[in-house]
């Protein structure tokens, strides 16, 4: 075969390496490559069926006396090639490190995210408001069940069975016996059964009655006070609960102390405070009267202290209850009980 190769075939051959570089080194330096790209290039050059390859292949073809010098020349080129592509690899290789690092990299100069923080719910916000200003006053904090029986609810609260009083307050009857509790007076008997006077307790808790509109929910929440000790007077009753309206609204917030009736207190009493929308000129909340009721008092009646064999000769003691709702209402303006129960965050985030 080598017999049949023409004269001018090393001279063609010289000159195909040549070009090939020539061609390579512009491809080289006009083109961007990525890893693919680069890979796609060595394989055309100097894969096994590259075209350097091919031109080695070639080499080996021409006679004895022709190949070193061409062998050479393909020699330099598939070497230096081969570097060439090799640095690429390499330069390739960093910048996608660098990249990746940037990516991962914390810039500790950024603001930080802020994180979501809650709220007490306005009404626990009162109750725990209320329950702080009367440990002022030495008041402990006690609490009762939800569920309880007729006895506590009523009966020990001087409220018998068919007892028209039981009317003021719609219950929820789980049997004859066991009632939701319709307000926070039955711990006012738990207390005074398990320890002796003096007492000063301070009750928040939540109670239930038939009743919803506006201003009525079946689920609501009130705060009881009980302070029983020698010599307890009606005065220091009005001196107490005077005190915390100054002190939950505002001293010009005027206090009345309207007659009432509750079976468990005698003599009993609403509390009106000066209407704090109209400062007592009459508007629509207060009913054009001036007036706001927010709780019952009145001096332990003695029935109740009987009933948890107190001596009703030398101790007297008196007690309030009343409505948180109502006290938040308003505190904060608000004139729509279900807003309190809706979870409507757009509501609850204004009371940060
Ligand atoms: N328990 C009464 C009510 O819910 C309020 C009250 C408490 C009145 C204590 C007098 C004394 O209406």
């Amino acid at each position: 075969m080598q017999d049949h190769l023409p004269e001018k075939l090393p001279e063609q051959l010289k000159e195909k390496i040549q070009q090939l570089e020539q061609e390579a080194s512009q491809e080289l330096s006009s083109q961007s490559f990525d890893e693919q790209r680069l890979e796609d290039f060595r394989i055309r050059y100097l894969g096994r069926q590259g075209k350097l390859t091919q031109i080695l292949k070639d080499i080996g073809a021409l006679n004895p006396h022709d190949r070193p010098a061409l062998g050479q020349l393909a020699n330099t080129v598939k070497v230096s090639l081969t570097q060439k592509v090799s640095e690429l690899a390499g330069a390739l290789k960093k910048t996608q490190r660098e990249k990746t690092t940037q990516e991962t990299q914390i810039d500790a100069t950024l603001p930080g995210r802020p994180l979501p923080r809650g709220t007490l719910h306005p009404l626990l916000k009162t109750m725990e408001d209320i329950v702080a200003l009367f440990k002022c006053y030495g008041f402990q904090c006690a609490e009762g069940p939800e569920i309880e029986s007729d006895y506590y609810n009523f009966e020990a609260l001087n409220i018998p069975k068919n007892h028209p009083a039981r009317d003021m307050q719609d219950t929820f009857y789980i049997s004859e016996d066991v009632v939701l509790r319709t307000h926070t007076s039955p711990v006012q008997i738990r207390v005074m059964e398990k320890f002796k006077p003096p007492l000063r307790i301070i009750v928040p808790g939540t109670v239930y009655r038939h009743d919803a509109d506006t201003s009525h929910s079946p689920m609501f929440h009130q705060v009881e006070g009980l302070l029983v000790d020698e010599k307890v007077s009606f005065a220091h009753l009005k001196g107490i609960l005077t005190y915390f309206v100054h002190e939950l609204f505002s001293k010009d917030v005027k206090v009345r102390f309207r007659p009432s009736y509750f079976p468990f207190t005698e003599p009993s009493a609403e509390l009106d405070i000066s209407c704090i929308f109209c400062m007592g000129k009459g508007c629509r909340v207060c009913k054009q009267s001036g007036w706001l009721e927010v709780a019952g008092c009145g001096m332990v009646h003695p029935a109740v202290f009987k009933a948890v064999k107190y001596d009703t000769e030398k101790l007297s003691g008196f007690a309030f209850g009343m409505g948180v709702e109502r006290l938040t209402m308003l505190r904060y303006h608000i004139d729509d009980i279900r807003l309190f129960y809706d979870n409507d965050l757009r509501f609850l985030e204004q009371f940060q």
